[in-house]
């Protein structure tokens, strides 16, 4: 009897399925109703009692092989299935598109700013964005009844429920920094100085309640104004391409004199118009002594501009809001 049992078990165990209908074969051979396992506990009744116990283990092993033999035959057939099916899908039909991530258009016109500076020698500095009074505004030559320190340009933080306190500025600008660097370095010094600043400004499609500058700072014996012109005119060449039209005027700020802005030529639909694109000038001495700097030996010049205006020229974008909403759609269309 035991010989009979073994005999089935190395049958199972050298069936070969490799599809549906050896598997179907295997089924009807050993596991259907008049299969051989069935047939096999069919003679169960000319086995003596004693050994009784001993064959009945050894039929149920063999019938638990059989069919843990065909559910793992079932299973692997299914599997390569899929797989000859994906095979023979119709390859030659479009792709569905899939996105790749992509630069904000900021980081964009960012990292070529950034490009351009490092070229001409420049470095990068940082600061914060939550400021004091002294960098953000006394240092830099803001008169104490200056109207950008009015409500209406600045956050102010206060760091107690004292009203009087006011003693904190979301930065309105990223000139701090260069506050920052003045006192921590030794001239020479020659950074550019990227970051966020914030005004309290209605939100309408040209203006926002934060936006990106960057600033720049070269202070050094003998600095001069030629040289800050040259600058920003190679600047203009690098960002905008060496045909661009540009032009420079002469203008105010409190931390530099004399003080000036540049403006490039923009060509649109309606003809064209000038944009400014910065405001610079040669840092005024006062700002040199509020930082210990001597305004006798070291002369510098400075500059600012702001990010988000190149970016949305660069890329016909007609909405600043646009760039701070992280609409997936919006950012979908820089994709490079
Ligand atoms: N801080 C100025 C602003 O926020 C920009 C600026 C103008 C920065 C002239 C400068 C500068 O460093 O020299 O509009």
């Amino acid at each position: 009897m035991i010989e009979k049992i073994n005999e089935l078990k190395s049958d199972i165990q050298n069936a070969s399925i490799s599809n549906e209908n050896e598997l179907e074969e295997f089924r009807l051979e050993f596991l259907s109703r008049n299969g051989r396992v069935q047939k096999m506990f069919g003679l169960m009744g000319s086995v003596p009692n004693e050994k009784k116990a001993e064959v009945g283990k050894a039929m149920n092993e063999v019938k638990n092989l059989a069919q843990a033999t065909f559910d793992g035959a079932k299973n692997s057939l299914h599997k390569s299935e899929e797989k000859t099916f994906s095979a023979t899908q119709d390859i030659s039909l479009p792709v569905q598109p899939t996105y790749t991530g992509s630069f904000h258009p900021l980081t964009r016109a960012l990292h070529q700013i950034k490009e351009i500076f490092l070229r001409l020698g420049f470095n990068i500095a940082d600061g914060p964005e939550l400021e004091d009074d002294f960098h953000n505004f006394t240092a830099l030559n803001f008169p104490p009844d200056h109207p950008a320190r009015d409500m209406q340009d600045t956050f102010f933080v206060r760091k107690s429920d004292d009203p009087n306190q006011q003693d904190h500025v979301l930065r309105t600008h990223t000139s701090p920094v260069q506050i920052r660097l003045m006192k921590d370095k030794e001239p020479p010094i020659r950074s550019i100085m990227p970051g966020r600043v914030y005004r309290n400004e209605a939100v309408t499609a040209k203006s926002y309640f934060q936006f990106n500058q960057v600033e720049g700072l070269y202070v050094d014996e003998s600095v001069t104004m030629g040289e800050l012109i040259e600058t920003l005119v190679m600047f203009a060449k690098l960002m905008y391409g060496s045909d661009v039209k540009y032009r420079v005027r002469p203008s105010y700020f409190p931390f530099t004199e004399p003080s000036i802005e540049m403006d490039v030529w923009w060509d649109n639909d309606k003809g064209g118009q000038w944009l400014e694109i910065l405001g610079a000038g040669m840092v005024d001495p006062n700002v040199l002594e509020a930082v210990d700097v001597d305004s006798e030996k070291y002369t510098g010049f400075a500059f600012g501009m702001g990010v988000d205006r190149i970016a949305l020229l660069r890329y016909g974008i007609d909405d600043i809001r646009t760039l701070y909403e992280n609409d997936i759609r919006f950012l979908r269309q820089f994709t490079s």
